[in-house]
């Protein structure tokens, strides 16, 4: 079998005194659609974190595209191809318009300005936001932030999608058009919730994360 593109091994992590992730094993293949549940504070957004080197863990080893990465430096060509989608939109979005912020990433990968706004406007189709593109980030609803959010991680065209609670906040009909995203577009993801219909809808694999450890439902 090819190289994983995620590869946790023996994987611990504290805060403070109590263990978030003991021992956590994880290999995430191209393809792979796996869906993360566990209860509120039981270190999914820890353990998303660790993947893309916002958290250093005290013991084991983070292996993405089959290289060990520890210092900052690693994680540069993570970031660039693994896309975090982070719980908190607002921790996403920091441009005055829709269209700046879904345009930073692509740009900051070395798009053209026009090449970037032909981006704006197709991920915006796919997500149902036509028309956003001039609307200011901070007066947006907590759904429609959730989506630009969402359509900021879609513009950097990941390898490989990390979704910290894609549905929270989201209408019935603003849900669908996340699955059906997920469904037709996205090709390897993590998608982490606390809600079991939504892990079942898109995930293929589901791991329970309780009491710091992780185990496949
Ligand atoms: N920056 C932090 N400092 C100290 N404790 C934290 C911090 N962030 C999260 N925690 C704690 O770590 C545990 C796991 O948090 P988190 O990964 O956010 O869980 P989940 O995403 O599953 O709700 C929780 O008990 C939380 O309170
Ligand atoms: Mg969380």
């Amino acid at each position: 079998m090819k190289e994983p593109i995620i590869r946790l091994k023996n994987i611990s992590f504290s805060y403070d005194k109590t263990a978030v992730l003991q021992d956590i094993n994880l290999e995430v293949y191209r393809g792979d659609k796996v869906g993360l549940i566990g209860p509120t504070g039981s270190g999914k957004t820890t353990l998303l974190y660790i993947i893309m080197g916002l958290l250093k863990p005290q013991k084991g080893a983070v292996e993405i595209f089959g290289k060990i990465r520890n210092k900052e430096k690693d994680f540069t060509e993570v970031r660039q191809k693994i896309g975090l989608l982070f719980q908190d939109s607002d921790s996403q979005l920091f441009c005055p318009t829709v269209k700046e912020d879904i345009a930073f990433g692509p740009l900051n990968l070395g798009k053209t300005k026009k090449e970037a706004m032909e981006i704006v406007k197709e991920t915006c189709d796919i997500l149902g936001l036509k028309g956003f593109e001039d609307r200011l980030t901070h007066k947006l609803s907590g759904g429609e932030k959730r989506l630009v959010a969402l359509a900021t991680v879609i513009a950097m065209r990941p390898i490989c999608y990390l979704l910290d609670e894609p549905s929270s906040g989201l209408d019935e009909d603003t849900l669908h058009r996340v699955l059906n995203y997920l469904k037709n577009h996205a090709n390897t993801y993590i998608v982490v919730s606390h809600d079991l219909r939504f892990i079942e809808a898109t995930s293929e694999k589901i791991y329970l994360l309780k009491k710091g450890k992780l185990t496949l439902l």
